[in-house]
Order: C-alpha cells, then structure tokens, then sequence
C-alpha cells in the first residue's frame, strides 16, 4: 500500500449528534500525524461534485458541542452509479487523496463499501446514527444523545399524561431497529415499546391492555417506534381509541428534534474516541473497516459485517421493561 499523506474526510446519510466531534477528532488526529486533511462537503454528492476543500486545525475549531454536521450532508443519485462512482474517484485523484474517512449510517458504508470494492482507495467508517442499528458496535456516535432527548421530552409528556389520567402513544425514531423506543421507554419510565421486530410476533397492543396496565396506574405512555411495518403511533391511538373508548388517547410525535441538539458527554467521547481510532487504523494499515467499540475498547469491523443483517433488539430488555411498569 502506498503510504498516506493526505486523507479525505466527509459526513453522509443522516446528521446525527455528535458528528461535528469526530470531525474534530479526524482531522486534528490525521494533521498531528503530519499528513493534510482535504474536506469534502454534501457527503458522496459533494465528492462528485468537486466540493472539496483544505482543512487546517483552525476548521474545526469550537465545532464539537453542535448538533448536525459543519461539512452538510446530501443524497446522491448519481453515487449509486457507476459512472458516478468513476467521478468521485477522478475527483480523490486529482485532490491527492490517499484515504477517505466516512462519518455515517448504514447507507453510509454500503456506499464506502462499493466504492472501495471498485478503486484502490482505503476506506474507514466512523459509525454515526441516532438509530444505533450497526452490527459490530456497541453504540453509534448520536444514539445516546437522541435517547437523552427523548426521555426529556416523555418527562414533560408525563406532566399531561398523569394530570388528565391519560394514554399517551409517543412516536420516537430508530428506524425498524427499535432501540431508541426500547430504551427511551425504559429510560423514561413507560409501560410498553412498540418495535417493529417483535409487533410481528405479537399483538403488543393487546397484551399491553390485557396485562392490566390500569392495576395500579390511572395514566400511562407508550413508545412506538415509526414504522412503515407499524403504522406509527397514529395508527396504535387510533385503534386504542376503537377497542377501548373508555381511554382518554393521545399521541405525540417527537420528530426531527430527536437528530439535534447538543451532543451528550458520551456521544462527544466515543466521536473523539472513533475519530482518533479511523487514523490509527489506517497508520496500522487497515482498510475497509468500521471503527467499533465492544466493551469500552475500539475494534475494527469489516464493512461486510457492520451492514450485515438488522441488529436485533436485546429481549431481555423489553422484560426488564415490564417487570419495572407494573
Ligand atoms: O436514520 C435516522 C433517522 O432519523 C431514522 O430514525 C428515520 O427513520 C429517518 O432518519 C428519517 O429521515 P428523514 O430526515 O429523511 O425524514
């Protein structure tokens, strides 16, 4: 392998928290190490376009408690293509960079994975999604920041919920995964999480209602997981509503504010944490991975099996959940 003197840096997918960190963290990692960091804005779209520019450690300078991404992010049709692809690649060329950093999602790293398959170019992901669905990794850069917005916003929800003795569904994200609807419920004291996965085994609703939720309580909240698959919490409420008209419904759907926001301590530690570990990884000279923590160390997951298969949810939790609402 030829030896790296200057890598390019970039976000794609969706934003997530914390993603402004690892900027931070790659670029000032890869400058210390002595080699130049060329930035790339709009993510893939941005790499085709030629939108790339120099950074020094000044760039990233007061970056790391914003939400968002300073270098934007964009879908790109035209990356799905080959002939896109080729682009790219002639843009890497003629800017001189010897590796790309990808800060991002699922979507993120098939596109690192295809793109390192065709050319010669070392490829390192940094995992960054609210909807921390990654195999191979513990947590995502973003996940601990969205799970503390949540359980926020259920601690004001809760307010109304218990005053008017109400059933609140409570729409949150996370893709089909399930885990910010999982843990937000049990992080915020609620009763029962719809998640994809488990809803087509079971009816939740109804054994949620048959398992008596109104014993001991006069109100309660639901997190349901958005999803195609499910319907969302309209759906849940509206059929609450007809099974069990005696129940004062309601449903909140939290949105896009679960994407921003300041990143948590956590998320800013494990974003500096994987910045620094992606030039580690390429000084040791691997390629093609995914930075990854596994029991509070870094490892390096091959971009196959970080975009594998969906990340199942830990059951075990959903009864840990249920033993604590009774
Ligand atoms: O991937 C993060 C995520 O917030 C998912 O949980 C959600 O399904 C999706 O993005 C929403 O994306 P958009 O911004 O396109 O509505």
């Amino acid at each position: 392998m030829s030896e790296i003197k200057c890598i390019g840096i970039m976000t794609s997918g969706n934003d997530a928290p914390g993603m402004n960190c690892a900027i931070r963290a790659v670029t000032r990692s890869a400058i210390y190490n002595g080699w130049r960091v060329k930035a790339v804005r709009r993510g893939y779209k941005g790499l085709i376009d030629g939108e790339i520019v120099e950074f020094q450690t000044q760039n990233v300078s007061n970056i790391l408690q914003f939400g968002g991404t300073i270098l934007k992010s964009s879908p790109s049709k035209e990356f799905l293509t080959e002939e896109g692809r080729k682009i790219a690649y002639e843009n890497v060329k003629r800017e001189g960079i010897d590796a790309l950093v990808v800060i991002g999602g699922v979507g993120t790293i098939h596109g690192a994975r295809i793109f390192a398959q065709e050319y010669d170019i070392p490829c390192i992901a940094i995992p960054a999604t609210i909807d921390n669905n990654l195999c191979g990794t513990d947590t995502t850069i973003g996940y601990d920041t969205a799970l503390n917005t949540i359980m926020q916003c259920v601690d004001k929800i809760r307010d109304t919920a218990t005053s008017h003795e109400r059933l609140f569904f409570v729409e949150v994200m996370g893709d089909d995964a399930g885990f910010l609807a999982l843990n937000g419920a049990i992080a915020s004291g609620c009763e029962e999480a719809i998640i994809p996965s488990v809803q087509v085994q079971e009816d939740q609703l109804a054994n949620f209602i048959k398992n008596g939720f109104r014993k001991t309580k006069s109100s309660s909240i639901v997190l349901v997981a958005a999803s195609e698959e499910t319907g969302g919490a309209l759906q849940y409420a509206e059929r609450a509503k007809q099974e069990y008209p005696e129940l004062d419904v309601r449903v909140s759907i939290l949105g896009h504010q679960q994407r921003g926001g300041h990143p948590t301590a956590h998320d800013r530690i494990i974003a500096s944490r994987m910045g620094n570990a992606s030039i580690e990884a390429l000084r040791k000279g691997l390629r093609n991975v995914m930075i990854g923590i596994d029991n509070d160390e870094i490892v390096y997951v091959p971009f196959s099996r970080a975009v594998r298969a969906t990340r199942e949810i830990d059951h075990a939790l959903l009864d840990i959940l249920h033993n604590v609402s009774i």
